[in-house]
């Protein structure tokens, strides 16, 4: 598809609403990708299960039917839990940085946002305070208007971001996902950032890996 113009510019304070309704959107419909990583983890658990409950097992309706009770209640608190979870990070997210964005992200720090026919269409920020080691700076709060994703506006934020670091001598950026969000991988890798580490996230459950990138910036872009 072909590459959409937008504007990009920094974040001003009319911008709040709709920067707030973009970010949620985005953390939202991550939910899917990462119930399905759960679900699998504990499928695959289940195969090894599967031995010992055959044996335990009679086998009558009643049996099948608790087991199927059992496996959708799972399924379900999982599901819940996922949900509960996601929804505390947006609201976190929401009352903390992105409550205050022209405060937070200034001197050294910048919200981009892109503009499409006047509307908000993508948003990212890029971060350096004093949990940044000096030189180093953070890219956080990416998203994009889903209607008009995979047409280059994720990837102009990045660069605008990479400009913005050398404009502050900043060596390094770093960044946060989840191994759910398979396009936001695709597009850091895509973009020159190297996986360093997965986690467990404290706040999650299982199988959902928080998956940690990097990118040197040695030369001006
Ligand atoms: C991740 C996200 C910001 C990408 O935005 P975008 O504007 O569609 O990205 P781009 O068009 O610049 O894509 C650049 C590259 O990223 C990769 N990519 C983007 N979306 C992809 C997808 N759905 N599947 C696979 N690769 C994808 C591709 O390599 C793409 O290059 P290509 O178009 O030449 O194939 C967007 O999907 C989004 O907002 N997701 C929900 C929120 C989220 O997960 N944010 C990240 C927080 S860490």
């Amino acid at each position: 598809m072909d590459k959409l113009e937008v504007e990009l510019r920094s974040f001003e304070p009319n911008d709040k609403y709709e920067c707030h309704t973009l970010f949620r959107r985005g953390m939202m419909e991550v939910i899917p990708s990462l119930y399905a990583i759960e679900v699998k983890g504990y499928l695959k658990c289940a195969l090894f299960l599967v031995p010992v409950i055959a044996l335990t097992l009679t086998w009558s309706l009643r049996d099948v039917i608790v087991l199927l009770c059992l496996c959708a209640i799972i399924a379900a608190l999982v599901y819940i839990h996922i949900y509960f979870t996601m929804t505390r990070f947006i609201h976190h997210s929401l009352s903390d940085d992105l409550q205050d964005v022209a405060k937070v992200y200034q001197d050294g720090s910048c919200m981009f946002v892109a503009v499409l026919n006047g509307a908000i269409v993508g948003m990212a920020g890029v971060l350096h305070n004093d949990q940044h080691k000096p030189g180093h700076a953070e890219v956080l709060r990416m998203s994009v208007n889903p209607s008009i994703r995979k047409r280059g506006i994720a990837t102009k934020l990045l660069k605008a971001i990479e400009h913005f670091c050398n404009d502050n001598n900043y060596t390094k950026l770093t960044l946060k996902t989840t191994s759910g969000q398979y396009a936001a991988m695709a597009l850091y890798e895509k973009n020159g950032f190297k996986e360093i580490r997965r986690q467990q996230p404290a706040f999650f459950v299982h199988f959902i890996k928080q998956v940690m990138y990097e990118k040197m910036l040695t030369q001006r872009i």
